[in-house]
C-alpha cells in the first residue's frame, strides 16, 4: 500500500481522527509471542535515581523533618508499580566527603556561590545518615564512600582506608537491611594527576587498592574478607575500562555489581555551538552509538556473573543544560533510553539528580527563589513505572529508526504491551493541528488494549505535560482521573512527533 492508499484508509476508518490529525506515517508492529532466550527479568526498579552525596539531606530530611514532597514524589511511583525505585547517593561530592563521628551538623558543605552547583566539601556527622531512613518503606540504597589515599594530606585526613572504613561502618551499622551496595570512590577512572591520586596510578593500582579497601571493610564488618557488598568501577563513561577492571582482579567475591557512568552530551568543556536537543537527546544515531558500548560491556560483565548497572546518568553532563534537560525532550528521550537499555544486559538505570542540576526528576526544597517541584523527566519515570509494574518483565526493540524506538514488554515470559517513542522534535511554536502521527498497526487480537499517553504542547516546554491524562501539582501528588485511550478502530494507536505511548493488553 502506498502512504496515500493508507491515509485514505484509515480516514475512512477513523473519521473523527482522521479530520484533526496529520498522519504522515504507518509502521506495523509485529512482535514474537515469547522474549528471545537469555533475554534479562527486570522490575520496577530499573528505572531507579542517583542523588548527589551532598544533597540527600536536602532530598530526604531527618528524623524530625522528613522530606514530604520527596516522599509523595517517590510514593506516586510506588502506587503505580508495587515498589520503590532504588537510590544511588553518590557523585563527585562522595570523593570530597569525610566522616566526623562527633559533628552535630547533619552536614557541613560550604558552597562558593549562588552558581556553584557543588560545594567544597562535605563534611558529614551521624546526623547525616538519618536521611537513609526517610523514603518509602522498602527503599534500597547504595552509599557511595569517599576513597582517600592510605597516606593523605587533603583535610589533614592521614590514614584514608581507616576513614573509608569509619564512614562504612556507620552506614552499615545505620542502614541495615536499606544498604544494597556500596561504592568505593566516583569516576576514579579520571583521578590519575590530580588532588586524588598521583599520574602514575594506573587501572591495575586502582583494582589492587578497591580490593585491599573492600576487604578491609569487609572484616571490619562482618570478620570475613569476602562481603560481596561492593558496586566497582563506577567509571566516568563506558569504554572499556570495567572489563579491564576485572581481567585486573575485581572479581565475584567482593563486587556485587560493576556501574558506569554516561551522558548523551555535556554543557562544560565544549568548543564552539553547544549541545541543542537535536544534536544531542533527540539525535537517535548518537544515542544508540553511546548505547553500543552498554550492550558491548553489558555482556561482557554478565559472561563473568558480575551484573552491569548504568549507576548515574542522564541527558547533558555538568549539571544538565537549560532548554534541554529541564524541558518535554528530555522525559520523551528517557522512555526511549530506559526502553533499550531494558533489552540489554544492563541490570537497572540511576538518573542523577541534585537541588542545583537542571537534568534532575525533581527538586525537594526551595532553591534561589524556586519551590519544590517536579521536571518533565519524572513523567519518564511514571510512564517506565508503568511499563515495568509488577516486575518479571523482558523486553525487545521492535522498531529502531532515526526518529522511533517501539518494544515489545513481555511478563513472566508472556507479551503483554508495546511502547512507541516518537524522537521526532514538535515545538510549542507550531500550530498544533499540524503536528504529525505515525498510525501504528498493532497485531490482531489487540483491539481491546489500553493506551497510555505521554504527551504535552511540545518538546520545548516543560508545561502541560501529561502521562495517562495525570499531572503531578505543586505538592508532588497525581492530579487528574486516570484515563486510558481505547485502541482506534482497525487495531490502530497514533502517536504524535515527540510523544510516547505504552499500549497494554
Ligand atoms: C533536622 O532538620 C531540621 C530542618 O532542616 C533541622 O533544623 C534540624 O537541625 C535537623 N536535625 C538534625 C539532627 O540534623
Ligand atoms: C537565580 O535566579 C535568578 C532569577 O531568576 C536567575 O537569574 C539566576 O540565574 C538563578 N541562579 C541560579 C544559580 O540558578
Ligand atoms: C571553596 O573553594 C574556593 C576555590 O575553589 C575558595 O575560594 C573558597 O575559599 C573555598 N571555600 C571554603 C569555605 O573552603
Ligand atoms: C570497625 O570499624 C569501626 C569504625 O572504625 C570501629 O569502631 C570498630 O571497632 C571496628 N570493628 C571491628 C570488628 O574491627
Ligand atoms: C608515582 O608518582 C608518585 C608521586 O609523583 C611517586 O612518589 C611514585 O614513586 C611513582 N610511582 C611509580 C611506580 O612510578
Ligand atoms: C586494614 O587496614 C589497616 C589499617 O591500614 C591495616 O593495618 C590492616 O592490615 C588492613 N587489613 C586488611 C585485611 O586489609
Ligand atoms: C547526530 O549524531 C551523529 C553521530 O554522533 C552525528 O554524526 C550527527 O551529525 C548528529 N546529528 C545532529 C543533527 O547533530
Ligand atoms: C551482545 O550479546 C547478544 C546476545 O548474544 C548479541 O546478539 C549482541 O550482538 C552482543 N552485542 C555486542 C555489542 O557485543
Ligand atoms: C538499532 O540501531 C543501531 C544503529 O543502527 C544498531 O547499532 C543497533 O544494533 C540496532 N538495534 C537493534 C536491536 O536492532
Ligand atoms: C524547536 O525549538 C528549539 C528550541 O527553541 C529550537 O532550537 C529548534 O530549532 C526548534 N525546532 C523546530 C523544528 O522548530
Ligand atoms: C503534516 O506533517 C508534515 C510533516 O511534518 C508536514 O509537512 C505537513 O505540512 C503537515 N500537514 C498538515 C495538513 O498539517
Amino acid at each position: 500500500m502506498t502512504l496515500s492508499m493508507e491515509l485514505a484508509v484509515l480516514a475512512v476508518l477513523l473519521p473523527l481522527a482522521a479530520s484533526v490529525t496529520n498522519i504522515t506515517s504507518t509502521i506495523s508492529l509485529s512482535p514474537a509471542q515469547t522474549p528471545s532466550p537469555g533475554k534479562q527479568m527486570h522490575d520496577a526498579i530499573y528505572n531507579s535515581f542517583s542523588i548527589e552525596f551532598s544533597f540527600m539531606v536536602e532530598y530526604a530530611g531527618n528524623d524530625s523533618h522528613p522530606n514530604t514532597f520527596s516522599q509523595q514524589v517517590i510514593q506516586n511511583l510506588v502506587d503505580i508499580s508495587g515498589e520503590p525505585p532504588m537510590f544511588r547517593v553518590g557523585g563527585s561530592t562522595q570523593s570530597l566527603a569525610v566522616y566526623y563521628p562527633d559533628q552535630a551538623e547533619a552536614i557541613i558543605d560550604p558552597f562558593e556561590s549562588i552558581a556553584s552547583t557543588q560545594p567544597n566539601y562535605s563534611f558529614i556527622g551521624p546526623a547525616f545518615l538519618q536521611s537513609f531512613h526517610q523514603f518509602p518503606v522498602d527503599t534500597k540504597y547504595i552509599f557511595g564512600l569517599n576513597f582517600y589515599n592510605p597516606d593523605e594530606t587533603l583535610f589533614d585526613i592521614g590514614d584514608g582506608l581507616a576513614q573509608c572504613v569509619l564512614e562504612a561502618h556507620a552506614a552499615y551499622t545505620s542502614l541495615g537491611d536499606a544498604l544494597y551496595a556500596f561504592e568505593i570512590g566516583n569516576e576514579v577512572d579520571v583521578w590519575p594527576g590530580t588532588d586524588m591520586r598521583s599520574a602514575n596510578w594506573t587501572l591495575d593500582d586502582y583494582v589492587k587498592q578497591w580490593n585491599h579497601y573492600a576487604a578491609n571493610i569487609s572484616l571490619n564488618l562482618t570478620g570475613k574478607d569476602d562481603l560481596q557488598l561492593f558496586q566497582g568501577c563506577v567509571f566516568e563513561s563506558p569504554r572499556n575500562d570495567v572489563a579491564n577492571a576485572e581481567a585486573d582482579g575485581m572479581t565475584t567475591k567482593r563486587a556485587k555489581t560493576v556501574s558506569d557512568h554516561d551522558y548523551m552530551g555535556t554543557n562544560c568543556g565544549y568548543t564552539g555551538v553547544g549541545p541543542t536537543i537535536e544534536s544531542t537527546i533527540f539525535n537517535r544515531t548518537l544515542v544508540l552509538s553511546i548505547l553500543w558500548y552498554h550492550e558491548y560491556l553489558g555482556n561482557l560483565t554478565r559472561a563473568s556473573g558480575i551484573p552491569y548497572v548504568l549507576g548515574e546518568t542522564n541527558s547533558i553532563a555538568c549539571e544538565g543544560a537549560e532548554g534541554i534537560s529541564d524541558v518535554m525532550a528530555s522525559a520523551i528521550w528517557a522512555v526511549d533510553y530506559v526502553m533499550y537499555l531494558s533489552s540489554l544486559q544492563v541490570d537497572r538505570v540511576h538518573f542523577h539528580m541534585c537541588t542545583r542540576c537542571r537534568y534532575s526528576a525533581w527538586v525537594a526544597t526551595p532553591f534561589n527563589g524556586t519551590d519544590p517541584q517536579v521536571y518533565p523527566l519524572y513523567y519518564a519515570s511514571l510512564f517506565n513505572a508503568q511499563v515495568f509494574a509488577g516486575g518479571e518483565k523482558q523486553t525487545e526493540v521492535l522498531v529502531n529508526t532515526t526518529s522511533m524506538g517501539a518494544y515489545a514488554v513481555y511478563a513472566g515470559g508472556e507479551l503483554e504491551s508495546l511502547v512507541a517513542v516518537s524522537v521526532s522534535i514538535w515545538n510549542s511554536t507550531e500550530d498544533a493541528t499540524a503536528r504529525p502521527y505515525t498510525a501504528l498497526q498493532l497485531p490482531e487480537g489487540w483491539e481491546q488494549a489500553r493506551v497510555f499517553r505521554l504527551t504535552n504542547p511540545g518538546v520545548d516546554v516543560a508545561t502541560d505535560i501529561t502521562f495517562a491524562g495525570q499531572s503531578v501539582n505543586q505538592a508532588g501528588e497525581m492530579v487528574g482521573e486516570k484515563k486510558y485511550e481505547d485502541v482506534l478502530e482497525n487495531g490502530v494507536v497514533l502517536v504524535g512527533a515527540g510523544e510516547a505511548v505504552l499500549i497494554q493488553l
